[in-house]
């Protein structure tokens, strides 16, 4: 027989370096490095911005650059007409994630740049798409509760832009902090499943609005950035903390997954999870809703104690989300809106290699079937 049944299945591609990447890296033994920088030098003391900056030119700006790069950020806000229209005609009822990724692609249409794929012209287009990702959530969000949404403003920051079109108010600073947080630690991951799905359309040299659409539809999964939505629905099914134990028992004992536990890489605790734990700790403190903190707690313990797995980035930033007022359909689109700067960083450097990836399979179907007529069939 051929090669193609002759080879070994790497199941889930687990462990297989497909490309080499300079922008992230995930160490399984419970460090995570952005550009060479581990996390945990940067969460507090930087600005999403300041991130997405350092995927695309793979350095940190000084004042000037990140002055000049969050102006252009906030002055790239704003949709189409078109986009917009289409944002407000979609049904309630649809999943906003589906809202996002089509509308990520309908921005595609109107890229004022065409068709070019010069570098410049995809680094343009990449900091247009981080820029207009978090307005297509806030449109969304908005419109769905016939609300209008704010212009953006020159003397707010672009997170504090988000912020104040998502929720109509002048952004507070404990909840501006809360939201950088968050983006920084979602913004990149290595070769995850929907920054691989970006990769795989980009090195056919499609254009990187494909290339984010393919990402989006990926993360939307939940096994993967949908966890978070999954997350909320357990604690709010678990009605108060002393249930916690039986509900998890009940969970283990059907075989079913834990959402926002487990990784497939990291073989210790999630590096993102510290950085979002005591911030949840802080935001329950605050809004008096400790016990929610206290369930938590009590669902890693129990988690742990008998599958011996951490929470993942979801499970801490699922409540951050929530106390931050998102609504839970809405989590992995807040997700996309700096993981955006990720896909974007990725398809550029897999442009720069310049390789299809096309893996191979193993065959494990018949050989010599004998053809019979449709008639005689
Ligand atoms: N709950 C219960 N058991 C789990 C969980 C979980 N969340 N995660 C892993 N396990 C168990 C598996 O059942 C398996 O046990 P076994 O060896 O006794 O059969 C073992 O741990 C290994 O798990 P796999 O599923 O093989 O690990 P894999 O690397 O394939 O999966 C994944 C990783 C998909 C993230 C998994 O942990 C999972 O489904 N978690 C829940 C969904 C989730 O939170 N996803 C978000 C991931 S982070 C992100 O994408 C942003």
């Amino acid at each position: 027989m051929s090669e193609e049944t002759e080879r070994d299945v790497v199941r889930g591609l687990k462990d297989v370096a497909a490309a080499e990447t300079r922008i992230s890296y995930v160490n399984p033994s419970g460090s995570l490095y952005y550009v060479g920088y581990n996390i945990d030098d940067l969460v507090g003391r930087i600005y999403y911005a300041e991130v997405a900056y350092l995927f695309l030119y793979r350095r940190l700006p000084n004042q000037r650059e990140l002055d000049k790069f969050s102006s252009d950020l906030v002055s790239q806000m704003v949709l189409p007409s078109e986009v917009i229209e289409s944002i407000r005609s979609t049904p309630k009822t649809c999943h906003p994630m589906d809202v996002l990724r089509t509308e990520v692609s309908h921005l595609g249409e109107f890229d004022p740049e065409g068709g070019s794929q010069t570098m410049n012209a995809n680094m343009r287009r990449a900091i247009r798409l981080i820029a207009q990702v978090p307005t297509i959530v806030a449109t969304l969000y908005r419109s769905r509760n016939d609300l209008p949404v704010p212009r953006p403003k020159d003397d707010y920051t672009f997170v504090e832009n988000f912020l104040h079109m998502f929720k109509g108010t002048a952004p507070d600073r404990e909840e501006t902090k809360v939201l950088h947080r968050l983006m920084i630690l979602h913004a990149d991951h290595g070769f995850n499943a929907s920054t691989f799905a970006a990769r795989v359309t980009a090195s056919t040299n499609s254009d990187m609005y494909s290339a984010v659409t393919s990402a989006i539809g990926t993360l939307k999964g939940p096994l993967h950035g949908g966890a978070g939505e999954k997350v909320m629905e357990m604690l709010d099914d678990i009605d108060m903390e002393e249930h916690v134990e039986e509900y998890i028992q009940g969970l283990l004992d059907d075989n079913k997954k834990i959402m926002g536990f487990g990784h497939r890489v990291y073989r210790a605790e999630d590096p993102r999870t510290k950085h979002l734990r005591g911030i949840v700790e802080n935001l329950c403190h605050r809004q008096r809703t400790m016990s929610l903190y206290n369930k938590c707690v009590k669902i890693e313990k129990r988690v742990h104690d008998r599958k011996s797995i951490y929470p993942n980035v979801d499970f801490y930033a699922a409540v951050a989300m929530d106390a931050l007022g998102v609504p839970k359909e809405f989590f992995t689109p807040f997700f996309c809106c700096s993981r955006v700067s990720g896909w974007a960083a990725h398809t550029i450097e897999q442009y720069e290699d310049a390789v299809l990836l096309r893996p191979s399979s193993k065959y494990v179907g018949e050989f010599g079937r004998p053809f019979v007529p449709i008639e005689e069939r």
